[in-house]
């Protein structure tokens, strides 16, 4: 697909997972690649879209053309796109949130002591929560990684965060998910319409979000 059909549009988004530090050497993070987010932002930015990808820490190279925002924790993240957030008309949040963080950062390695160790970790922030609080006329497209329940739980997520439509991918799903080149993914809208995508390379499930997000225009 070579149209040009998102021209200027103003795009963010999100992709990779986030990394949480226990110390200098230690950190707290998950399996996400990138490479849906990654997919994204290519797809947006061939279609002509002005695209912003914030990231976490990942081993692909961002796609030419797209301004890049490297980031490490949640609350990076979230300082990130609260800052972009006011100059884009679609978001569009493939990232892999920490929702806990540990609640103390060690300056220095912590040393091996007697017996065991607690972490206490607190609340991240929920930043597509508070995007979905003030987003008024912007486009707002969250992801939801699901084991069980997935369109239950997905279309929780519509409502509670207030978005024009999800992506729900049940990450136990061969060929879908974390890491591969593929996924299989639902579209569900806040009007309840569903559609599957059967697996298909990350780069045609970013063309099929795309197509949704440009009806909604
Ligand atoms: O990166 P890959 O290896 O290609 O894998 C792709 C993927 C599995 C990471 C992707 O398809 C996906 O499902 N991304 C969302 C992962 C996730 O954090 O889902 P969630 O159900 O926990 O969160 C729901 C939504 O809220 C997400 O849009 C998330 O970005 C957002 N969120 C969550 C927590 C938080 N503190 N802040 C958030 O903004």
């Amino acid at each position: 697909k070579e149209k040009r059909d998102l021209e200027g549009k103003k795009v963010l988004i999100t992709a990779g997972p986030t990394m949480e530090a226990i110390d200098p050497v230690r950190f707290i993070t998950n399996h996400s690649s990138g490479k849906m987010g990654y997919a994204l932002a290519e797809a947006a930015s061939k279609r002509g879209a002005d695209v912003t990808l914030i990231s976490g820490p990942t081993k692909l190279s961002p796609p030419s053309n797209v301004e890049f925002v490297p980031i490490k924790s949640t609350l990076d993240m979230y300082d990130a796109v609260m800052k972009h957030f006011p100059h884009q008309e679609v978001i569009i949040k493939s990232a892999a949130v920490a929702d806990y963080r540990p609640q103390y950062s060690a300056e220095k390695k912590i040393k091996k002591q007697e017996g065991d160790l607690t972490l206490t970790l607190v609340r991240n922030p929920d930043i597509l929560f508070e995007l979905g609080q003030i987003k008024k006329e912007k486009i707002l497209v969250g992801f939801a990684a699901e084991t069980d329940h997935v369109i239950e739980y997905a279309k929780g997520k519509i409502l509670k965060k207030n978005l024009d439509f999800i992506v729900a991918n049940d990450v136990t799903q061969e060929g879908a998910g974390f890491g591969t080149d593929t996924n299989i993914v639902y579209l569900i809208d806040k009007n309840d319409n569903i559609t599957k995508i059967d697996r298909s390379s990350k780069l045609e499930i970013a063309h099929h979000i795309l197509d949704k997000v440009k009806q909604l225009f």
